[in-house]
């Protein structure tokens, strides 16, 4: 929790006066919103948000953070986003949360991405341990899937706690896929992304610009 506290923290300092900025998902980027609104309260810092989900938006409105669209500004200066894995080139997998298709639209818009994960998070090979999600439109849940597997990996359709399908903020379904690692992210980012019906997938590379890296101890290390 400490590291969680310390990175999201130092991420909300980055954000200058009129700046434009996407807004990430998770437990890590949640400090970082928390301390933006203290700055908006204390200094009067003035900045507007585009949120990569809807519980970011409650959370922002609930908190007094003013919000825009892509619509309006469909041009970023800077977004602040956690991440599940990431590895020495700076590819992520992200959407643990199941918010990956916005937080990858938002990041293509954006000048730079900077990145808050814990020390834990640090991997030499994407896709070891954490399953890559890909998210896909229900009505070819079956035929995805199939795709999947014969790519070598094991798929598992997401549920929730009620063992129904889990449902992201734009009414699809995920997928996630247990890689024995994964040894080029660019061309499975791409390949997964070409089978019909996959919508989009957790693997972002090169989109990351520093990596803010918190430790247990409450400092934070920066990779540029
Ligand atoms: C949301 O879909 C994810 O991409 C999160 O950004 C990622 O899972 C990191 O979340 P935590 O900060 O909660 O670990």
């Amino acid at each position: 929790m400490e590291e969680k506290k310390a990175v999201g923290y130092r991420a909300a300092s980055f954000v200058e006066e009129g700046m434009v900025i996407g807004l990430g998902t998770g437990s890590t980027f949640r400090f970082a919103l928390e301390k933006l609104a203290e700055r908006v309260q204390d200094e009067g810092l003035r900045f507007l948000g585009v949120p990569t989900s809807k519980d970011t938006e409650r959370k922002a409105r609930a908190l007094g953070v003013p919000l825009t669209t892509l619509d309006e500004n469909p041009v970023l200066d800077l977004t602040l986003d956690g991440a599940d894995e990431v590895d020495p080139q700076k590819n992520l997998i992200k959407g643990g949360g199941g918010a990956l298709l916005r937080e990858k639209v938002v990041a293509s818009v954006s000048k730079e991405m900077i990145v808050l994960v814990g020390e834990n998070k640090m991997v030499d090979q994407l896709g070891r341990s954490f399953l890559l999600p890909v998210e896909v439109l229900p009505f070819a849940r079956r035929t995805v899937y199939n795709e999947l597997k014969e790519m070598g990996c094991s798929p598992f359709l997401r549920t929730g706690q009620d063992g129904e399908p889990f449902f992201t903020d734009n009414g699809n379904f995920i997928i996630d896929c247990k890689f024995e690692g994964i040894e080029d992210p660019e061309k499975l980012e791409r390949t997964i992304n070409n089978i019909p019906g996959a919508i989009e997938n957790g693997l972002f590379v090169g989109r990351a610009g520093r990596i803010l890296v918190g430790k247990e101890d409450g400092s934070v290390r920066e990779i540029p």
